[in-house]
């Protein structure tokens, strides 16, 4: 009788380890794929979130103008997250999205920022001189091409952008980030 109860006390023992073993891997699961999340996104390097981000009331725009206005982004390394201002050329013709023209302030050679020279209606780059029309197309200097326009919407009244990086210096415009 004595030796019945002392198997089935050691089947009980046997039982409660095999369910807490299983019980602390189910647990390990979370921690495990928090630890690899750096891992698993593109190998560990460094993202951007690609969401449309609010940049101004469109109503706040002026017409038929352009106009630097700061992106605010979230870059994600790891579990690192570091926001960054990107500022976009804007310029409205109307109130319509149809009517609204959204560039990349980067220049499309080797990454020095793009100005607005109002006075001769055309962006230059002071980098290496590249100049580019009222429309954002190459005019002149080593641009492999045009300046980058951005995906944006109008959403209540208000311009979302969507920040992107392309590749510098080759002339089909490919998404840093593909
Ligand atoms: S970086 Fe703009 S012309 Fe070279």
């Amino acid at each position: 009788m004595a030796d019945l109860r002392h198997h089935r006390r050691g089947f009980l023992s046997f039982c409660n380890a095999v369910l807490l073993s299983v019980v602390g891997m189910l647990g390990a699961v979370p921690v495990f794929r928090y630890v690899g999340y750096p891992l698993r996104r593109r190998g560990g390097s460094s993202s951007t979130e690609q969401s449309f981000v609010d940049v101004a009331a469109v109503a706040d725009l002026p017409l038929d103008e352009w106009r630097l206005v700061p992106l605010e982004i979230v870059h994600r390394d790891g579990w690192e997250a570091v926001r960054r201002q990107h500022p976009v050329w804007v310029r409205k013709r109307g109130d319509s999205e149809g009517e609204i023209t959204v560039l990349s302030s980067v220049c499309p050679h080797l990454g020095c920022p793009v100005n607005w020279r109002a006075e001769e209606s055309k962006f230059f780059c002071r980098c290496h001189a590249a100049a580019f029309s009222a429309d954002g197309q190459t005019l002149a200097g080593p641009s492999p091409r045009s300046m980058d326009p951005l995906s944006f919407r109008v959403q209540n009244a208000r311009l979302l952008v969507r920040w992107e990086e392309f590749q510098n210096g080759v002339e089909k415009r490919k998404p840093l980030e593909a």
